[in-house]
């Protein structure tokens, strides 16, 4: 059994709501620049006492229950996050959360990248033989890190969590995966760290601090998402031995409806195939992926032995795609 099946998923989202109508109380915008530009409507905000831990928590929930399965049976956690609630990480509170006793759990950063990465990281470990039961969880709070002054990101960002369930299988149904980083376009997107001086000794300066609200070259970032997502997506399913015809449901990582449009007419990919829920939750990073899978499986729309095209990108840069079967 060294295949990999996904067989639960779950979701959450924190209860308060923004809509782009108050955003223009914030800053010089418009709702329908927003939403002509992103497609985003509105998106749920995690105000205390939710936390990343409390989503996350929520989702795992959800997908554990839709697996069959209970907390003790779990072997690894896979938390992809670029926002923990503490930077030590929050898998192991959440682990202590679900009571997952046996499990050993960790945090994974790849941004907007970050479930992708953990599907396959997740993948890795099924497959030798290692783990038969893996939690990953993708989610972000990214409020935290907007500038909630600036026009040109706060009108794009939401929290939220998803989970999904892998188990050791018999067939394999992660049928091809690319992933790729490239570090020369850092730049272009950042939450970078910047400290101020504190004098430690004569001689020692230290920077401690904080970190710089988001910055993005939205331009850019259009641009490589647009580029780089249909070619990844070729590569996985080259990888599948599957041409873009056999897709049944294609789920990108949810920034922005234009890219959505633009990556799936490229790839001839008819509208009625593509999952999108941007409108209601805005880029919610690390959380956008599985968030639109459990809320098209609970609709019911995608049905057992479907094919699905997914492919995540973001800063790092770093993107990725996986094809799967349902
Ligand atoms: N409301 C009104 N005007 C705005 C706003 C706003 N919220 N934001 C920017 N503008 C203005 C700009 O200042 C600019 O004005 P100017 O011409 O006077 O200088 C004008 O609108 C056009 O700005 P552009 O940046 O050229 O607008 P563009 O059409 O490129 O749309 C957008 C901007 C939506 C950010 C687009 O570039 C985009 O979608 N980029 C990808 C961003 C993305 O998805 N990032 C996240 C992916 S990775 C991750 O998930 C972390």
């Amino acid at each position: 059994k060294n295949g990999i099946a996904i067989t639960g998923s779950g979701s959450a989202v924190p209860s308060t709501s923004l809509e782009n109508e108050v955003l223009t109380q914030l800053v010089e915008t418009s709702d329908e620049w927003i939403s002509t530009r992103t497609g985003i409507r509105q998106r749920q905000l995690a105000l205390p006492p939710e936390s990343l831990t409390t989503l996350a928590t929520d989702a795992s929930k959800q997908a554990i229950t839709a697996a069959g399965i209970t907390a003790a049976d779990i072997d690894l956690i896979l938390l992809a996050t670029s926002t923990p609630d503490d930077l030590f990480g929050s898998a192991c509170r959440i682990q202590a959360e679900l009571g997952a006793t046996k499990a050993v759990a960790f945090d994974l950063t790849a941004a907007c990248s970050g479930f992708l990465f953990g599907l396959v990281t997740a993948a890795q470990f099924i497959r030798t033989g290692v783990y038969q039961n893996v939690l990953l969880i993708g989610a972000d709070i990214l409020s935290r890190w907007v500038d909630w002054q600036d026009r040109r990101t706060c009108v794009l960002f939401g929290d939220g969590a998803g989970a999904v369930i892998l188990q050791a299988n018999n067939s394999d149904r992660l049928l091809g995966f690319s992933l790729k980083s490239d570090g020369t376009q850092n730049h272009h997107l950042n939450l970078a760290y910047e400290g101020t001086t504190q004098q430690v000794t004569p001689d020692i300066h230290i920077p401690t601090g904080s970190y710089h609200p988001i910055s993005m070259n939205g331009k850019e970032v259009y641009r490589f998402a647009v580029q780089k997502v249909p070619e990844v997506i070729d590569k996985a399913l080259f990888e599948a031995h599957l041409t873009v015809d056999r897709i049944d449901w294609l789920i990108l990582h949810q920034a922005n409806q234009r890219i959505i449009n633009a990556v799936a007419d490229r790839l001839n990919i008819p509208e009625h195939k593509v999952i999108s829920n941007v409108a209601h939750y805005g880029n919610t990073s690390a959380a956008s992926i599985p968030l639109a899978l459990d809320e098209a499986v609970r609709q019911g729309k995608i049905k057992p032995n479907d094919i699905i095209a997914t492919s995540g990108f973001g800063a790092g840069l770093s993107w990725g795609a996986a094809i799967f079967q349902w």
